[in-house]
């Protein structure tokens, strides 16, 4: 079983380079590891929460999807989709809500910040705290366990998240897996790395300290003009300088290849000027940055083509969502009523994949139809004269997935039958 690694990006804002370096870099580079099985998605949901402003949400998840997409990820490698696009996410959410202990909630600390703020200001405790806001934690836990994650890198603000991931899904194993595990616990992956790159100010970089450099936004010149803003000493050209502390030179690490970190050090050391420092770290960042940032910017100019990455990417999620979600409807007792007891469980697991059904009718002619892993009818075929006509389009289906001119009668959404097709796909 490869591992699989997964995480969220809340679609709020722009991203800088502190979440390139921190967060995109590496979680791409461990994407093309071997044995990783990656999930990265954008979580507009969870933006929802923070966000009342429905043109900003719209674009920054456009703009977060096309970074992504420019730093390299390789969209056919990993799956890579938008977390509003997999209803079956918000459906679970509803199953583990319903396992979820308010008091574990009570205890979160985006709440209880909002909370504490709240009545430091003299208001109502929950002045300001949706029931979105309050039950963020298990949206969370949805977006790991419905693709049973192993591994979840997230920054140090998340551990909690992924703690509390962890006795929902124990929660749910327990009272429903009859001896299985249903979901798999996952693990935090906290690198030292996601903590570490410094802003102009030289604390972390961070929106809320307006101490950034953009990633993309703004161009070639936003990043010249964010580096000249980097906080130094005020020693002059010629006079020696200290590299180790400065947010300049941690910033130029994140960049530099070994030697290239040993000459910089030794170039301050021996009088290099920060204005002439400041030049070679936008040089250096805008050698490896420039070339990610025409590709954003021809994604962000084709939305089509984005939209075809994550209509693709929504599928391969769902291949996996919808046969799972199955599963664990009837896990709890949501089942067809012509399902027994025990055999619903029991067969819980072979009943997770679509079908395809050939058969031959009254009329003498053979016929075709695909049912979902619930049973209900998602294709119809026409009556084919020969048998081996109907047997050459299901496995044209299984292969290729949706056909537009295939000789079918849709009896469900578009999304449905792509989803179940897809199921044929993996295996
Ligand atoms: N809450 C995360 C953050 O703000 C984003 C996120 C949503 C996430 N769902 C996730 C991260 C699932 C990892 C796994 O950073």
């Amino acid at each position: 079983m490869p591992q699989r690694v997964l995480t969220g990006i809340t679609t709020t804002g722009t991203l800088h380079l502190g979440n390139y370096v921190g967060a995109i870099r590496p979680a791409i580079a461990a994407s093309r590891a071997p044995g990783v099985e990656s999930f990265f998605f954008m979580a507009d949901f969870h933006a929802l929460i923070k966000c009342d402003e429905p043109d900003r949400l719209a674009h920054s998840s456009r703009a977060i999807a096309a970074t992504w997409l420019a730093a390299g990820l390789d969209a056919d490698r990993v799956t890579f989709y938008r977390q509003s696009d997999v209803p079956e996410i918000p459906e679970l959410t509803w199953l583990l809500t319903c396992v979820t202990a308010k008091g574990q909630m009570n205890r979160a600390h985006a709440y209880k910040a909002a909370v504490d703020a709240a009545v430091a200001a003299g208001e109502e405790p929950d002045a300001h705290v949706t029931m979105g806001l309050f039950s963020y934690p298990v949206l969370m836990a949805a977006d790991i366990l419905m693709f049973n994650a192993h591994r979840v890198p997230v920054g140090k603000d998340q551990v909690q998240h992924i703690e509390m991931t962890r006795d929902i899904a124990q929660r749910f194993n327990h009272l429903f897996g009859q001896g299985r595990e249903l979901f798999t616990l996952p693990e935090a992956q906290v690198d030292a790395e996601m903590e570490l790159l410094p802003g102009l100010d030289g604390r972390k970089m961070s929106k809320s300290y307006d101490n950034v450099i953009p990633l993309f936004e703004g161009g070639a010149q936003a990043l010249k003009d964010a580096v000249a803003r980097i906080v130094t000493d005020s020693k002059l050209p010629g006079e020696p300088k200290e590299p180790e502390g400065q947010a300049l030179v941690t910033i130029y690490d994140a960049f530099a290849t070994p030697e290239q970190r040993a000459a910089f050090r030794a170039a301050l050391r021996g009088g290099l000027g920060w204005g002439e420092a400041k030049q070679q770290l936008v040089a250096l960042i805008d050698g490896q940055i420039g070339p990610m940032r025409e590709r954003y910017a021809s994604l962000m100019a084709h939305p089509e083509q984005l939209e075809a990455v994550l209509q693709a990417g929504a599928a391969k999620a769902r291949a996996i969502a919808v046969p799972f979600l199955q599963q664990l409807r009837a896990a709890v007792g949501l089942r067809p009523y012509t399902a027994t007891a025990t055999a619903a469980t029991a067969k819980a697991s072979k009943a997770a994949l679509p079908v395809f059904k050939q058969y031959r009718e009254g009329d003498g002619r053979f016929y075709f139809k695909l049912l979902s892993a619930g049973g209900e009818l998602l294709l119809q075929s026409i009556g084919f004269e020969q048998g081996r006509e109907a047997g050459q389009w299901v496995a044209r289906l299984k292969r290729e997935g949706w056909v537009a001119d295939a000789p079918v009668q849709r009896e469900a959404s578009e999304a449905d039958i792509t989803a179940a097709l897809a199921a044929f796909q993996d295996d």
